[in-house]
């Protein structure tokens, strides 16, 4: 059956204004979104512009917008939108560098802002730093983060305020500040003590109902909040 796609077209080096292309794909229901704008390039415009990699859900390089919601085009299928056009936009939030291709500089600025390694307080081990299979629990789900900016795009607090973190980073910090291994706890939520970090968010879960790897998170977010607030009340 022949789908409509109807996919957002921008060359800024170029173009004054977006458009809007329509293409017609042949797809089964079982079809990857992904799989259709693959067959678009290779079969009727080359120019078309997009970021993909394992196709797998796994390296977080295909988030765009499908039907105005954030999402990997490898992660859903042509089901999952019914019969009518499918409307492919880039990421918002992000700059585009062209078509549906966005520019994360100021995203990965931001996540590496938040020291995204463990900061421990001791001479490296000879081996590792062991830690209990409890200790590890604390933080499991946000390990799955592929870092796709799923989240950090659907956030609306980013519409009023650039400067705030976005929910990848926080969650990352919310990764580290968990860990049992990291002994910076204290510099950690200093860091994250502010309007523009952990108390910009407002708690509108656009995150978690985004996220292609169902990490709760707004509930993480939530347990930094509550860290930070519980160390200030602490005697
Ligand atoms: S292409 Fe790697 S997550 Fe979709």
């Amino acid at each position: 059956m022949k789908h409509t796609f109807k996919i957002f077209r921008y060359d800024p080096a170029k173009e004054r204004q977006p458009r809007y292309q329509e293409y017609q794909v042949e797809a089964e229901p079982t079809d990857k979104i992904l799989d259709c704008l693959n067959r678009i390039r290779w079969e009727q415009d080359s120019s078309l512009t997009y970021r993909m990699s394992c196709a797998h859900g796994v390296c977080g390089s295909d988030a765009m917008r499908i039907n105005g919601i954030c999402a990997l085009a490898c992660q859903r299928l042509i089901k999952d939108y019914g019969e009518g056009p499918l409307l492919i936009e880039p990421l918002p939030q992000f700059p585009v560098l062209k078509d549906l291709l966005v520019d994360l500089t100021a995203f990965f600025e931001k996540y590496r802002g938040i020291w995204p390694y463990l900061l421990p307080d001791d001479p490296a081990p000879e081996k590792e730093r062991l830690q209990s299979p409890e200790e590890r629990m604390a933080f499991d789900e946000a390990i799955r983060c592929i870092l796709c900016g799923c989240c950090t795009a659907a956030c609306p607090i980013l519409e009023d305020n650039q400067q705030f973190l976005g929910p990848a980073a926080l969650l990352r910090a919310f990764r580290y500040l968990f860990d049992s291994r990291d002994r910076q706890k204290g510099k950690r939520m200093e860091l994250l003590d502010d309007e523009n970090a952990i108390w910009g968010c407002k708690t509108h879960g656009k995150c978690t109902e985004v996220c292609p790897k169902e990490i709760q998170v707004t509930q993480s977010l939530g347990r930094v909040k509550k860290k930070i607030y519980d160390s200030k009340k602490a005697p």
